[in-house]
């Protein structure tokens, strides 16, 4: 299984590495295409000019009678119109490697060295622009814009608009190289086309062969893959669009039901095709690992499972639903309901009820009045589009809370989100969300599903699936429980606690601690103070991590509340917790309460961060 994760990361790397490098081949490749070749060699304003004098108005001195070392070759050369001997002593075999040369006046026989102004002269003559020349410099190598030059040359920087510098051969004054700003793009350009980024100047270096060799490596590990994925099982071709019928148990409800979907449809795709929906949030992508199921049969595991599912699930046989096909299982169990429907909600109220949570009121728009368990959820599609940062539409006396947050809008692709139902269903004929804006942290955008919800105006409409309970009161009638819960995590214990009083008039004592910043970001106080009123059995406990000084109740988090509780001794046998939050706080207070020998079984948890 080492290996084999191994095997895929070495893929996955060396195709971003590979795909990184052909897309720059791409875009190079395509500027050599549309450039203008005159432009990008620097010769636009280059002019060829002629130096050679009349052979005849010179008495040439033989080359034997010049003092100097042996040289290799001698060459007759004209600068400005006078003759000088080029006595080359060692070469190269290319121009730019590094040679030894010197030049003596044909006549005389005397050493020669060029002169500044000759120079300046030469390069003029070699420019046919408006630019002012400065003064020569004798540079030495390496140069930026001749990198493989071995040579001193002179250097001659050109005011003009092209930034041109003229390059000329530091003994014969012969111009080398304009180099310009087209040039140097050209000259970028190759680099990048060649992966020259070591700048050698050609494109015999050790990336390209690093390159050579990572592109081979790309192809057996990538044959090693699908070598791995058939022996895994998971590339059975499928030659027919037969059904294929499957037991499906509804751990919700304790029923079975066959379902028949076409083979090679993946179990989320199949089940759904019989309108049973698993959750999910990136529609079958492998990357939200919601869609879990509970396969009787031994399957082999996927990457996207082992980064979602934990040991233990994996070791019960929990997969998830978009990573196998439906040919691969024959008895399954699920936990979501069966009747799961598509509904058109239209928005009936919206409007902030705590500085940063919007309570959002819909309607089914067929009319039909939904049943579910109090502490449901429903599954929006969020279509793709542009949203605001921050709301539009925030109460005066909430500004405060907002001066941070920069106005502005973002596009989003499409996406689905879940939000948990405040009320119950008996409560009212509309659906009460809580959405939470999340802010734009840190320059990012800000939530897409909640600024989308929260943007939303009455009469607009929005597609939902559900609604999906997975996480409801138990059915024991003769047990305490305690709810805690934090921010919009109040939501779905709130659903609970209405239906458990006002539908089934539940006996027992129910505790609800609830934590908040400050008395602004309370949601539904004064509901939950009257509830505590009118019912002896519960009691309602906020807590504000950040209180105002005239607050009179719990300061500190739900935590503290908590153990203050455990510390005053609970039945611990005969109390269930329902926590809803934050996942930290969650964590930490399933920690506790085990800590204190209340079995696991008893804690019953909403994870929003699914
Ligand atoms: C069963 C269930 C019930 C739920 N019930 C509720 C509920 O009742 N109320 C509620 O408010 N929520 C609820 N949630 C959470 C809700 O589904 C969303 O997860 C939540 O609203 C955030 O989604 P979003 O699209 O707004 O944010 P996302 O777009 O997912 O972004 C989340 C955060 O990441 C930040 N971000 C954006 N881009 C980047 C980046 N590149 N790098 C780093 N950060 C970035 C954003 O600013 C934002 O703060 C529930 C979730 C589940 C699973
Ligand atoms: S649908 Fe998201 S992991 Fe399967």
């Amino acid at each position: 299984m080492r290996l084999f994760k191994l095997n895929t990361s070495v893929h996955k790397w060396l195709s971003l590495f590979v795909g990184l490098q052909l897309l720059i081949w791409l875009g190079t490749g395509l500027y050599f295409n549309l450039m203008d070749h005159n432009k990008a060699s620097g010769n636009e304003l280059r002019v060829h000019s002629h130096h050679e004098g009349n052979i005849t108005d010179f008495r040439f001195i033989p080359i034997k009678d010049i003092t100097s070392e042996a040289p290799q070759e001698v060459k007759l050369i004209w600068i400005l119109h006078q003759p000088y001997y080029h006595f080359v002593f060692n070469k190269g075999q290319h121009s730019y490697q590094e040679r030894h040369s010197k030049l003596f006046d044909a006549v005389t026989g005397k050493p020669f060295n060029l002169s500044d102004e000759q120079v300046l002269t030469l390069a003029k003559n070699s420019y046919s622009g408006e630019g002012k020349l400065t003064t020569p410099v004798l540079s030495q190598p390496p140069f930026s814009d001749h990198v493989r030059q071995q040579n001193p040359m002179w250097q001659v920087v050109v005011e003009d608009e092209n930034n041109t510098t003229i390059y000329l051969d530091s003994i014969t004054g012969q111009v080398l190289r304009h180099a310009n700003d087209d040039f140097r793009l050209k000259d970028l350009m190759m680099k990048l086309h060649f992966m020259d980024y070591g700048n050698s100047g050609g494109f015999n270096h050790w990336l390209i062969i690093a390159f050579a060799f990572s592109t081979l490596f790309l192809s057996v590990t990538g044959v090693t893959w699908l070598i791995q994925q058939y022996q895994n099982g998971f590339l059975k071709p499928v030659w027919s669009s037969n059904k294929q019928k499957v037991a499906v148990t509804f751990s919700n409800e304790n029923t079975i039901t066959d379902i028949s979907a076409v083979g090679s449809s993946t179990v989320l795709a199949g089940l759904e095709s019989s309108h049973v929906y698993l959750t999910s949030s990136c529609g079958g992508g492998g990357t939200c690992g919601k869609c879990m199921f509970l396969s009787s049969t031994q399957l082999p595991i996927t990457l996207s499972e082992q980064e979602h599912l934990s040991d233990e699930q994996l070791k019960e046989g929990y997969r998830l639903g978009c990573q196998h096909r439906f040919s691969e299982i024959s008895s399954i169990e699920v936990n979501t309901d069966r009747n799961i429907e598509n509904h058109e909600l239209v928005v009936v109220a919206t409007n902030f009820i705590t500085p940063f949570i919007k309570e959002v009121k819909f309607k089914v728009k067929s009319g039909k009045r939904l049943v579910f368990k109090a502490g449901a959820y429903m599954q929006f599609e969020v279509p793709a589009g542009i949203n605001s940062l921050r709301p539009d539409d925030m109460p005066e006396n909430y500004e405060k809370y907002w001066e941070s947050y920069s106005h502005g809008r973002f596009s989003h692709d499409g996406v689905t989100r879940h939000y948990s139902l405040v009320n119950f269903d008996e409560e009212s004929d509309e659906i009460t969300f809580n959405i939470r804006w999340q802010t734009a942290k840190d320059g990012f955008r800000a939530g897409i599903g909640s600024s989308y919800l929260g943007s939303l105006q009455v009469g607009e409409t929005i597609a939902a699936k559900g609604p999906f309970s997975d996480f409801y009161a138990t059915s024991n009638n003769k047990v305490r429980r305690i709810f805690i819960g934090a921010g919009s995590g109040l939501a779905p214990l709130r659903s609970i606690i209405f239906e458990q009083l006002k539908k089934h008039h539940f006996q027992g004592d129910m505790t609800l601690i609830y934590g908040a910043r400050t008395e602004d970001d309370l949601l539904y106080h004064n509901e939950l103070n009257l509830l505590s009123e009118q019912h002896k059995n519960f009691s309602y406990i906020p807590t504000l991590s950040n209180p105002s000084e005239q607050w009179e109740g719990h300061s500190g988090y739900v935590q503290h509340v908590l153990l203050t509780h455990l510390v005053k001794g609970i039945e611990a046998f005969s109390t269930e917790f329902y926590l809803c939050g934050p996942e930290a706080m969650m964590n930490e207070l399933e920690r506790i309460i085990t800590d204190v020998g209340i079995p696991s079984n008893q804690i019953f948890k909403d994870k929003f961060s699914r």
